[in-house]
């Protein structure tokens, strides 16, 4: 008979946000009259950049004309796209080669593929709290996990262990609790990998909501990190792809490990098990970086960053603490009066109809947390803060 795999009895019931979106949907059946607002999962609701559409709409045509039509694509992503990437990059004075580039159908997705290329035996470290696709991903593989605590003491930006490790997990801006690394500490993760032969994967979805220059945006950055980084971006988060969605990694070529090319494995994984990107899609996220795009973009960027002001603005007054909000579409607030993160997940629920996301959904340190997200609309935004300061104004 067929052997499963084991490790899946590992791993919780549910995917943390398919946990919050079923307790949410369960509550708002068995009160059809509450008005429920969700600031839960970091969904984006500003609809497409007018350019981007324009160019989508352009590309389906293409492909209902005989001499325009194409059928399989590179999986690696069509020249188009990974050339504006690497102008993109370079724009901010990061050197990529458009062959490093690999585009994808979202982060999410590459983030749990590229364990594909570990073997079983590594040691990986993560950060805690953090985006539970990392913990998951390498719980369904059977791999040994170290958390490394992040706290207010350490700002949620913990450094390197005095101990090696092989694959280190960094989300910087940090999802959940919007902490961003600056460079000496991105200088630090880079040193301790290329020391003890780590490899850090690098999570940089939220990479445009960093305001303050000081703050890199790309581990890329960072002097040392080609020879053992890979770097994980979204158009999700920077340009509303959540539901068309695209994505890239960049995989530079002097990456490898016991004389083994990381690049050349990534090349090889994904001209196995991935067809690439559709060809509509592509085009719209390739308009993404045109001029036009890029101050519609902005724009919606903007939106979510003022919802995160005002989220921000109701927990100054309420007096709640809370880290986030800047460079980061997140807010982490300590669960008031000592609350657990889930039953003030249930209290807010049945006392506001506001869904947010436990913090130790995000793991061990995430208990008495809990996230709200900027990416909802702002007159619901207005609205749950309002419902948030009724039930707790002193
Ligand atoms: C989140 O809410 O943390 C994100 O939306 C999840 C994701 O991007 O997959």
């Amino acid at each position: 008979m067929v052997k499963l795999n084991e490790h899946y009895q590992e791993l919780q019931q549910n995917y943390l946000f398919s946990e919050v979106a079923r307790r949410a949907a369960a509550f708002a059946a068995e009160h059809p009259d509450r008005d429920v607002i969700r600031l839960s999962i970091g969904d984006v609701t500003r609809p497409l950049a007018p350019a981007v559409v324009e160019a989508m709409a352009r590309a389906a045509r293409e492909m209902g004309s005989a001499d325009t039509f194409r059928g399989y694509g590179p999986e690696q992503g069509y020249a188009f796209l990974r050339e504006a990437i690497r102008d993109d990059y370079a724009g901010r004075g990061v050197a990529v080669d458009a062959d490093e580039i690999f585009v994808s159908d979202g982060a999410k997705s590459d983030l749990g593929n590229f364990t594909d290329l570990f073997a079983r035996e590594n040691t990986v470290l993560i950060p805690d709290p953090v985006y539970p696709v990392y913990v998951d991903t390498n719980v369904m593989d059977g791999r040994n996990l170290v958390y490394l605590p992040g706290s207010t003491e350490n700002g949620f930006l913990p450094g390197p262990p005095d101990f090696p490790v092989d694959i280190v997990y960094l989300c910087s801006p940090n999802n959940p609790t919007g902490a961003a690394y600056n460079r000496a500490q991105l200088q630090a993760w880079v040193d301790y990998a290329n020391g003890c032969g780590a490899v850090l994967l690098y999570d940089a979805a939220y990479e445009v909501f960093i305001t303050d220059p000081d703050l890199p945006r790309s581990i890329f950055e960072i002097p040392g990190a080609r020879t053992c980084a890979v770097e994980f971006c979204s158009f999700s988060k920077t340009a509303g792809f959540t539901g068309t969605r695209c994505g890239y990694t960049v995989v530079p070529r002097e990456l490898s490990r016991g004389g083994q090319q990381l690049h050349q494995m990534w090349y090889r994984r994904q001209t196995t098990k991935f067809n690439g990107v559709s060809y509509i899609v592509q085009r719209g996220a390739a308009a993404v970086f045109t001029d036009e795009a890029r101050d519609q973009v902005r724009q919606a960027v903007d939106y979510y960053r003022e919802n995160a002001r005002i989220i921000a603005a109701g927990l100054d007054a309420l007096g709640f603490q809370y880290t986030g909000g800047v460079n980061s579409p997140y807010i982490w607030l300590r669960c008031p009066a000592g609350m657990g993160s889930w039953a003030f997940f249930d209290y807010l629920l049945e006392n506001a109809a506001v869904v947010g996301t436990p913090g130790a959904g995000f793991g061990p340190c995430g208990e008495g947390y809990f996230r709200l997200t900027a990416f909802g609309d702002r007159a619901r935004t207005r609205e749950a803060m309002e419902r948030i300061a009724a039930l707790f104004r002193p």
